[in-house]
């Protein structure tokens, strides 16, 4: 018996990991590899979609364990970041929009980057890790969080510009945007750019002994969908679905709508006419949009697959935890809604890999993997993934990582936390780590966070030209969203511009989804007198919080 858990991989990942815990291994802490997707939705192959074809990823996905119920904050990229890079949730970092730096309006907080190098790693940004501009100092967050400046890649200056082919050859700034990258300013694209960059750290560092804090931020695929145009060949259109209910849900009250001003700006959009702020977008045009967004995805996978390999030829495959994320989800036309900016569950959910050399797989990376359509054919079995079905939130993975990497836990933070550069809003993922990863050493995890939250404001009940990104000092009303097993719960409340306080005793509207036969949200049954009590209880649990909804007997 001894001897048999003694063979199992498994065994000396937990060694490793105890060993490291009680720093009895002086430099071995691994390295961190954290990977963010901007506005990537849960899309792999892991996640049951079997049209992507992102090979990088579902190798990564093998050697991890995929959590397939993680939620942002706030869907919406700089709260959302600010959020989980503090482990603190927007009314504590006080960011709801993309106009202040929390460590000048919320408190001087330390972030995870941050964390990592005040122990002694060395750490690095390439692309977009934090929200650029204002949100991060204009530094970025540098010195606080990095080790060197990070890197911003030149060509994402071209994002709102005429960049795109149009119809007679014409340039447009576009929202389907595939290139031939050969004819883009500066003959390159910003996620290109970032991969070479990362690529040229992993050389670099193989010789260090200082274990890497390596963040990589990729920018599709959030829109433009401009990518390469080659990857448009893996999605024929006529293989491309319309969301199950791509029409507006007769039940949904107004303030929960996003009329996706964002894609309405844009010259191919404008063009279709589409009405303010319900008109739908013409069929046609939908699904080319799907396709370009899994074209993106496609596209940041075959960069990955260059950056795994690099880690693979330079030694770090088996002492790096890699972490693969997005900030928030994207709607591709479910109810008739695109863009992230609400609470939806397609806005807020989203990927989570978590790889753990030795406790997740084994070690991992090793060549790219081409992107063939032959990788398709292959069919893949969810029990070929290591899942956990645990509801977990973003602003856990700092607490997780810190764990996982041996440095000191996280405190929760107290009530008021503005004085406190160090704590945590999230709780540590790892039992649901070791739970998935069926080792038999550790105990069965019984139970779990009972909720997670998310939220978003409105300038007003109907929606107005700036309802997707109100500025906070113009937010009247702040939705706030709860998870629980069945349920999606979230009350549209009064918000107070001049002092950022809300009022709960005004509430402008009410949504209740039943998640286990409604997972689209088209049917919004909160006045339906015979959930009244499940309302009730969940809008006594939405006003309770974060808190209460911890795993049991087990916080502080
Ligand atoms: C914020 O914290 C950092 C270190 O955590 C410190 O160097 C800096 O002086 C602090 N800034 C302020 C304004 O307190
Ligand atoms: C891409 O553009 C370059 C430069 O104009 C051209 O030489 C090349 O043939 C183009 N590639 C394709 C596939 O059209
Ligand atoms: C590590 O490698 C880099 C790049 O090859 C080189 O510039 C540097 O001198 C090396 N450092 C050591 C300590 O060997
Ligand atoms: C949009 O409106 C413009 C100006 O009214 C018209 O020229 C164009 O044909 C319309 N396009 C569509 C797709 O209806
Ligand atoms: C990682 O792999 C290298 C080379 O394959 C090996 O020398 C080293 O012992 C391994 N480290 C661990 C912690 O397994
Ligand atoms: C938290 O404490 C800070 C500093 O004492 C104070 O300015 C702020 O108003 C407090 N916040 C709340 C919500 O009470
Ligand atoms: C924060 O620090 C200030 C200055 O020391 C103090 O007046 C205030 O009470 C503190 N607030 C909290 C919530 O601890
Ligand atoms: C832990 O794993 C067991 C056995 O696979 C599973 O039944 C249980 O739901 C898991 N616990 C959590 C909280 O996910
Ligand atoms: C915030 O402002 C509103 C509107 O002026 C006021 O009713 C409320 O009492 C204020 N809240 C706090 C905590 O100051």
């Amino acid at each position: 018996m001894c001897c048999r858990i003694m063979m199992r991989p498994v065994f000396w990942g937990l060694l490793f990991q105890w060993l490291t815990n009680h720093h009895l291994i002086c430099c071995v802490r691994p390295n961190i590899l954290f990977i963010v997707l901007d506005d990537f939705r849960p899309l792999l192959r892991c996640y049951g979609n079997q049209l992507i074809n992102a090979p990088n990823m579902d190798n990564l996905a093998r050697n991890s364990v995929v959590f397939t119920r993680a939620f942002a904050q706030q869907a919406l990229c700089g709260p959302s970041r600010t959020s989980f890079l503090t482990s603190r949730r927007p009314d504590t970092t006080k960011l709801w929009d993309v106009h202040y730096y929390w460590r000048k309006s919320a408190g001087n907080f330390t972030t995870l980057p941050q964390y990592f190098k005040e122990n002694g790693y060395h750490t690095e940004s390439y692309g977009k890790i934090f929200h650029p501009g204002i949100v991060s100092g204009k530094t970025t967050d540098y010195p606080y969080s990095w080790s060197v400046p990070p890197y911003l890649p030149s060509t994402q200056q071209y994002k709102m510009k005429k960049v795109c082919p149009g119809p007679q050859g014409k340039l447009q700034m576009n929202v389907i945007c595939p290139v031939n990258v050969s004819t883009q300013p500066e003959q390159t694209l910003p996620d290109i750019q970032s991969t070479q960059h990362a690529l040229q750290f992993i050389g670099k560092w193989s010789n260090q002994s200082k274990p890497f804090f390596l963040a990589l931020g990729y920018h599709k695929p959030h829109i433009p969908f401009k990518f390469p145009e080659e990857y448009l060949k893996f999605y024929p259109i006529d293989d491309i679905k319309l969301a199950k209910y791509h029409t507006k849900p007769p039940g949904l009250p107004s303030v929960a709508w996003n009329p996706w001003a964002d894609l309405r700006e844009r010259d191919d959009v404008r063009s279709l006419n589409v009405s303010f702020p319900y008109g739908p977008i013409p069929e046609s045009f939908q699904k080319q949009m799907i396709q370009s967004y899994y074209a993106s995805v496609t596209y940041v996978d075959s960069l990955l697959g260059q950056v795994f390999s690099a880690l693979d030829r330079n030694g770090f495959s088996n002492n790096t935890i890699t972490v693969l994320v997005g900030d928030h989800g994207w709607a591709l036309g479910e109810n008739q809604e695109w863009s992230k900016f609400s609470n939806f569950e397609v806005a807020t959910r989203v990927p989570l890999l978590v790889s753990v050399p030795g406790l997740t797989g084994k070690p991992l990376y090793g060549p790219p993997r081409p992107q063939t359509s032959e990788s398709l054919s292959v069919k893949t079995h969810h029990n070929q993934y290591q899942t956990s079905d645990g509801l977990v939130e973003l602003v856990d993975i700092f607490p997780s990582l810190a764990e996982l990497a041996g440095l000191p836990v996280l405190e929760i933070c107290p009530q008021n936390s503005s004085n406190t550069t160090l704590c945590t809003e999230g709780y540590s993922f790892v039992p649901l780590i070791r739970n998935a990863t069926n080792s038999h050493i550790s105990p069965i995890v019984h139970s779990w966070k009972s909720a997670v939250f998310s939220q978003y404001p409105r300038p007003s009940v109907q929606p107005e030209t700036d309802s997707d990104q109100p500025r906070a000092v113009n937010t009247r009303i702040m939705g706030y969203s709860i998870r629980t097993d069945n349920w999606r719960y979230t009350e549209w409340i009064q918000f107070h511009p001049n002092n950022f306080t809300v009022n709960w005793n005004k509430v402008f509207a009410k949504e209740l989804y039943l998640r286990d036969t409604d997972s689209e949200e088209h049917n919004n049954v909160a006045s339906s007198p015979q959930y009244q009590e499940i309302v009730h209880k969940l809008s006594i649990k939405l006003r309770q919080g974060w808190r209460e909804a911890l795993p049991l007997n087990n916080y502080t």
